[in-house]
């Protein structure tokens, strides 16, 4: 680890010891979760049912007492139930798009919108952003949390903010050309648009103006860091966030160090559990990400289940813990043949082979006896490869390196559908 005195930090607070953090979040914690029973109907009830009281918690190891809060907790108490205030203190609220019925909300008081922007400062600090710099923000504005959160916090470090939000690619590489952006903001995948289209245009994206890439809200993998890294010319670190505990930057990656986002522990105290069992597991054990908000005022989030799976990793650039990288989330893995696939290891897979590129897209077929993978994917313009052998060098990958038999076809650029946000990997049956 950076002795503290080296590390270049936004603030103080993350040169913190790890005792001094420790009894801030203690603090924070038996506060806000009184707050939460004082001030939201649903905590008071399932706390009540569970027979646990704020006043129990003495320390960390009580807070499994507490029941878990899970999305559809949120969507049953849709939309204002959540509230810990009159809704005429929420100043904001942000939706998530709840591809099957109602949208989760959540809702911000100024308080909470100042924390969430003074937190995305810090991290586009630790990506390696500084004041002065132009920040392109092609995450989408609106809803989704992604635009608003890194334009407050762009604008807090002192960055010329650029609000494309995500869409019209012509537009964006000409924007980038013309302003000459040092930071984006971006999902990883739509940054593979970006790049495309100016190799397109004929602008070598190398020599483009941009140095930091802060890319999340999907999963992506340590080899599309290098493909994006590479093609770009960039340092490409990881943030990491969801809307039910603020938005992006609950976690960022620290640029000296990229290995996982640091999780800004001031704010947000973190277990891991067995996703089965709902058990808290050991310190440094692989499982489902827990978060509680520790200052969120406007909809206190006490336990709540994110559903994305990793671990909890000592600090380095920072004393704050990290995360692992989330590769992804319980309800994303398929399980083919009794083998567990997460999309992301196809991603992996996909860009060790020289000539296919990371546009891709997955089927899974059930209607037979034994269901079927197909990868659909994109081959690179420029290879001289042949489609089928190609195709017949990633099945063999996937079989030896994940263990499942998958049919690929090699598809024409293009050919695999693009998306302006967060990429849809895996194609719904029928
Ligand atoms: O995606 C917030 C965000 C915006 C994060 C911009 C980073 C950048 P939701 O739409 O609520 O919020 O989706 C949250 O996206 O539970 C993860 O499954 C996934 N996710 C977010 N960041 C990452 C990441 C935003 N860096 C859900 N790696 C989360 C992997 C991520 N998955």
């Amino acid at each position: 680890m950076a002795t503290t005195s080296e590390m270049d930090c936004y603030e103080p607070i993350e040169r913190a010891s790890v005792d001094e953090l420790r009894s801030l979040q203690l603090a924070r914690l038996r506060e806000i979760v009184a707050y939460a029973y004082a001030n939201v109907e649903h905590y008071r009830r399932s706390f009540d049912a569970a027979g646990a009281t704020p006043s129990d918690l003495a320390g960390f190891e009580d807070l499994a007492r507490f029941p878990l809060l899970a999305k559809a907790d949120l969507r049953d108490n849709y939309p204002f139930g959540m509230f810990a205030v009159p809704r005429s203190e929420v100043v904001r609220v942000h939706a998530s798009s709840g591809t099957t019925g109602k949208p989760t909300v959540v809702g911000y008081t100024t308080e909470d919108i100042d924390v969430w922007a003074q937190l995305m400062a810090r991290s586009i600090y630790a990506a390696g952003g500084r004041p002065g710099d132009v920040a392109h923000v092609a995450y989408g504005y609106g809803l989704f949390t992604g635009g608003l959160g890194a334009h407050y916090g762009a604008e807090r470090l002192g960055c010329t903010v650029v609000p494309v939000s995500g869409g019209q690619t012509e537009r964006q590489v000409t924007l980038i050309a013309d302003f000459e952006p040092r930071i984006i903001l971006v999902t990883p995948s739509y940054c593979l648009n970006l790049i495309d289209e100016m190799e397109r245009r004929g602008i070598d994206p190398v020599s483009c103006s941009l140095e930091v890439g802060i890319f999340g809200a999907e999963p992506w993998t340590d080899e599309l860091r290098a493909e994006i890294e590479g093609r770009l010319g960039m340092d490409a670190v990881d943030i990491y966030g969801l809307s039910e505990v603020m938005g992006p930057g609950v976690a960022q990656e620290c640029v000296e160090t990229k290995d996982g986002p640091t999780l800004w522990e001031d704010h947000f105290y973190p277990e891991i559990i067995d996703p089965d069992t709902g058990e808290v597991l050991g310190e440094g054990a692989f499982g489902e990400l827990v978060l509680t908000a520790l200052t969120k005022r406007g909809q206190p989030v006490i336990r709540y289940r994110t559903r994305d799976l990793t671990r909890l990793l000592p600090g380095t650039a920072r004393t704050m813990r990290r995360i692992q990288r989330v590769t992804g989330r319980s309800d994303d893995m398929l399980i083919v043949r009794g083998v567990n696939v997460f999309p992301s290891q196809i991603e992996a897979e996909i860009l060790r082979v020289d000539g296919l590129t990371p546009h891709f897209q997955i089927h899974v077929d059930r209607s037979a006896n034994l269901a079927s993978l197909t990868v659909r994917v994109e081959r690179d313009p420029a290879s001289r490869r042949a489609a089928n052998e190609l195709g017949t060098v990633l099945a063999d990958h996937i079989k030896g390196n994940i263990g499942v038999s998958a049919v690929v076809a090699v598809v024409e650029p293009g050919e695999v559908p693009r998306s302006a946000g967060k990429a849809q990997r895996v194609v719904p049956a029928g």
